[in-house]
C-alpha cells in the first residue's frame, strides 16, 4: 500500500522482545529494561496475525528485530510461522550474534534468509565497554556460526562514534576481505537518552570516506539505506548509513511494529498505533492508519535535536 507522500510500504521491522543479553550504551540504559508483563507484549499468535495483515497491504520483507531476538524463547517458530506468510518473500533478522552458535542452523531452516549482525570494535576491552557486560570471543563465534550456516547474505554493523571506534575504520573494513561479508558502518542516532556520549561523539560516515578515500569503488544500492562501496578484491561491501548527514526518508518503504504492539510509522516519530487486542478487520484498519500516519521525513536530527520517538531504540527495533 502507498502512504500520503506516494512511498509503496514493503517492509515490516517486527520487534519481538525489548530484552537484550547485552546493553549497548547508545541503545539501552545500564540497568536493563522494567519488564514489562506478559500481557503488554504481543503472542506469539498475535505476531502471526499482524503479519498476515501486513503481507495483506503488500509487505513483502521482514526483519525481525528486539532488543535481542535471539533472547526469546520461542524465536525460531516465530520464524518459521512468518516465513510461511502467504505474500512474505524474506525474513531476515538483526542480531547481536551472542546466541548464533546455537541457533544459527535452526534459524536457517526455520526460513531465515538473511542475518544483520552488531560489531562495534574488534579490541575486547573495547567490546566490553560499549555492550557494557558483553564479550567479544562470543560476538565473533557467534558470526562465524552464522558463515557456516549458509544464510544468503550477512551483514555486520558498526555504530561509528567519535573517540570510541573511529580508530578501527580500517580494520573493520578489511572484515570484508576476510569474510563474504558487507561491513556498514552507521551514524549514531541521538535518542531520548545517548548515555554518557557527548557531541563529539556523533560523526557522520563521511569519517570512512576520508579514510579509506580512493580505495573505495561505488556501488549500486540495493534498495537498502546504506551507501555501498567495496575494498579492491574484498569479498563483501562497505556500506555508509547516514541518518543524520543525509537522511533517507524520500525513500522509505518501511512500517515498524513494536513488541508491545504499537506500530510505529516512523523510527523517530511520536506516533504510535496500538494493535494488541485486535483481530480481523480491527487490525487491518489500525495498519492503513498507521502507513497513512508516515510522516514526510523525521525532522532534523542532530545531537541538539534529538529523535522524537520518546523510546529507547532496544524499545523500538531499529
Ligand atoms: P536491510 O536493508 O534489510 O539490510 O536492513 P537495515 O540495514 O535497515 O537493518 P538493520 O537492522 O541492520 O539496521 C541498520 C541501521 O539502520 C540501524 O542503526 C537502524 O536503526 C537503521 N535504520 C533502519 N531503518 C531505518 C529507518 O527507516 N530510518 C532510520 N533513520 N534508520 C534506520
Ligand atoms: N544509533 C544508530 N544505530 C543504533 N543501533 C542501536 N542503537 C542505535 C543508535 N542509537 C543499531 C544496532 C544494531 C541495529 C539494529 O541498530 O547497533 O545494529
Ligand atoms: Fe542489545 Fe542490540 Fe541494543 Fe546492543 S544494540 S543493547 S545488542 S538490542
Amino acid at each position: 500500500m502507498q502512504d500520503r507522500y506516494g512511498r509503496t510500504i514493503t517492509y515490516m521491522r517486527l520487534s519481538v522482545t525489548e530484552l537484550c543479553n547485552l546493553r549497548c550504551r547508545y541503545c539501552m540504559p545500564a540497568e536493563g529494561v522494567c519488564k514489562k508483563t506478559h500481557d503488554d507484549m504481543l503472542t506469539e499468535e498475535e505476531i502471526v496475525l499482524a503479519v498476515q495483515t501486513a503481507a495483506s497491504l503488500g509487505v513483502r520483507k521482514l526483519r525481525i528485530t528486539g532488543g535481542e531476538p535471539l533472547v526469546k524463547k520461542n524465536i525460531v517458530s516465530i520464524c518459521r510461522r512468518c516465513a510461511a506468510v502467504e505474500g512474505i518473500e524474506e525474513v531476515c533478522m538483526t542480531t547481536n550474534g551472542v546466541l548464533l552458535p546455537q541457533l544459527a542452523a535452526p534459524l536457517r531452516e526455520a526460513g531465515v534468509r538473511r542475518l544483520n549482525i552488531s560489531l562495534d570494535t574488534l579490541d575486547p576491552d573495547k567490546y566490553r565497554y560499549i555492550t557494557r557486560i558483553g564479550s567479544l570471543e562470543d560476538a565473533l563465534r557467534g558470526i562465524e556460526a552464522a558463515l557456516e550456516a549458509g544464510f544468503e547474505k550477512v551483514k555486520l554493523n558498526a555504530v561509528l562514534i567519535g573517540g570510541f571506534n573511529d580508530d578501527e575504520i580500517r580494520p573493520l573494513a578489511e572484515l570484508s576481505r576476510k569474510w563474504p561479508v558487507d561491513m556498514r558502518f552507521i551514524e549514531m542516532m541521538p535518542m531520548v537518552d545517548s548515555g554518557d556520549f557527548n557531541a563529539e561523539a556523533f560523526i557522520p560516515c563521511n569519517r570512512v570516506l576520508e579514510v579509506l578515500g580512493g580505495e573505495l569503488h561505488e556501488e549500486a544500492r540495493d534498495g537498502g539505506v546504506a551507501r555501498l562501496y567495496r575494498l579492491e578484491g574484498a569479498q563483501g561491501r562497505i556500506g555508509l548509513i547516514n541518518p543524520l548527514s543525509s537522511h533517507f526518508c524520500a525513500e522509505c518503504n518501511r512500517i515498524r511494529l513494536t513488541a508491545d504492539g504499537k506500530l510505529k510509522p516512523c523510527l523517530h516519530g511520536k506516533a504510535e498505533f496500538s494493535i494488541k487486542g485486535l483481530d480481523g478487520e480491527g487490525m487491518r484498519e489500525q495498519f492503513i492508519t498507521a502507513m497513512l500516519a508516515k510522516p514526510e521525513w523525521h525532522g532534523e536530527l542532530s545531537f541538539q535535536n534529538r529523535s522524537q520517538a520518546g523510546r529507547m531504540m532496544n524499545t523500538i527495533g531499529g
